[in-house]
């Protein structure tokens, strides 16, 4: 499968992935979960441009959920150590790639130098436009609904869905099309349920870790037979 078999009429505008598998894809080789992790990481490196390759214009990845504390504290901080480490290897290729970086959750309760670095790299990608790259961290999409309607409420009026959509982390984003997950499992996991609504959902078994151009294409290829009717007929 290579770039020309798709059709390039109808590239998924919004890709959203569940990076998932990592830590199996460690244990099968007698090595620490983290060391998953860090090959997670080279796949980041690769999914952003391979989707500036195909065309995609908005990439979600998640990248710690609000439940993710619940690991220990070990692999908490390495995982704080890889997104530090990305932006200090990618940022200039981001920037001169034309990636604006945006961050979907509440980065507040992360280490000071891990909020510092993210928000230096939101600021240097901030007039970018040619790939949204939503990183999600510390993000539950309950917590994101429930912070959206206490915005609204807030600001005292009773909302249509477009305006609703303006109060999530992904305002003025286009709804996802494909969502992606790896790793074997069937579900969820809490992300983006809102902007999910009528995604085209796709698994595979394959680990995070070996998740490269070739199943990007198997995926998008996938999404482009699928026939979408958004709940009317076809
Ligand atoms: C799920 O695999 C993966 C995570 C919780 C972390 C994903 C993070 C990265 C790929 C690191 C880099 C991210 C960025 C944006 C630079 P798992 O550990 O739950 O795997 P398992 O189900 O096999 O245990």
């Amino acid at each position: 499968m290579n770039l020309l078999d798709l059709n390039q009429e109808n590239i998924p505008n919004h890709v959203a992935i569940i990076m998932d598998g990592n830590g199996r894809w460690a244990t099968k080789r007698n090595k620490p979960r983290v060391f998953g992790h860090n090959e997670g990481m080279k796949r980041v490196v690769d999914v952003v441009e391979n989707s500036l390759t195909i065309g995609i214009k908005y990439l979600t990845l998640y990248a710690f959920s609000t439940e993710n504390w619940k690991r220990p504290k070990k692999e908490i901080d390495f995982l704080m150590q890889i997104l530090i480490k990305y932006i200090d290897e990618q940022l200039n290729r981001l920037i001169s790639n034309g990636v604006k970086i945006n961050i979907l959750g509440d980065i507040e309760p992360l280490p000071d130098k891990v909020v510092d670095k993210i928000n230096y790299a939101i600021d240097s990608t901030k007039s970018n436009s040619k790939l949204i790259l939503n990183i999600a961290i510390n993000y539950g999409s309950r917590q994101e609904i429930l912070r959206a309607v206490n915005l609204a409420v807030k600001d005292g009026k009773e909302v249509s869905e477009e305006e609703f959509s303006s109060y999530l982390y992904t305002k003025d984003q286009p709804d996802v099309d494909l969502l992606i997950r790896p790793g074997g499992e069937k579900r969820l996991s809490n992300f983006l349920l809102y902007q999910m609504s009528y995604a085209e959902l796709y698994f595979s078994d394959i680990y995070w870790p070996d998740f490269k151009m070739e199943e990007l294409l198997e995926a998008v290829k996938w999404y482009q037979e699928r026939n979408r009717r958004f709940g009317g007929l076809k």
